[in-house]
């Protein structure tokens, strides 16, 4: 792994995953279950995140990063206004646990993984996974949706928010005739950014 010093202090990341606990998905999902085979096609056309393994997802990218090996370099996409205020009430929950002073979202994305296709095993390897939290809040799926990490594998509730560790071998498996969505987003504090 391409080691670059950021600013930021390296974050806790677990074995496996961490269960965040609930939250309320009521408000964004609407908008959600709205989006269009259009819409999924025009975000991923312009996905900011085609890396091998994720070429059977359709992905709209809402804010993410220049610098993949620093999170303090991440940016807006146009979309993120017109969805912030449904996303952010949602990772503000999430995150009550980590107890930041100041938490900053580096990316944000939905992501759609096709009934019956998966996400072929992997490492996020760049440097920045290293100083930021990965949380998954699933959006629509089902138990046949599996998340495998270093092997073992687990199923995310509708409803829930869990980090997962993106840095070691890494696959997930949509065996459901249903198309899986996710809103996933990677979070730090900037309140431990070093001068
Ligand atoms: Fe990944």
């Amino acid at each position: 792994m391409n080691i670059v010093a950021s600013k930021l202090p390296r974050v806790d990341i677990p074995l496996h995953y961490r269960q965040l606990g609930t939250v309320d998905i009521g408000r964004l999902l609407p908008r959600v279950i709205a989006l269009t085979e259009e819409d999924w096609l025009k975000g991923t056309r312009g996905r900011r995140n085609a890396f091998p393994g994720l070429e059977q997802t359709k992905t709209i990218n809402l804010r993410f990063v220049e610098n993949l090996d620093d999170p303090l370099t991440s940016y807006s996409l146009p979309d993120f206004e017109d969805w912030k205020a449904l996303l952010c009430p949602i990772c503000d929950q999430a995150i009550v646990s980590y107890g930041y002073k100041d938490p900053q979202l580096s990316k944000v994305m939905l992501t759609q993984l096709p009934a019956g296709t998966h996400i072929k095993p992997h490492t996020d390897a760049r440097a920045g996974n290293l100083y930021t939290h990965k949380i998954h809040v699933p959006l629509v799926t089902h138990r046949d949706v599996l998340f495998y990490s270093r092997g073992v594998p687990f199923h995310i509730p509708l409803g829930e928010a869990w980090e997962v560790n993106n840095v070691d071998m890494h696959s997930v498996w949509n065996q459901s005739r249903i198309d899986r969505v996710h809103l996933i987003f990677e979070i730090y504090d900037a309140a431990l950014i070093r001068a």
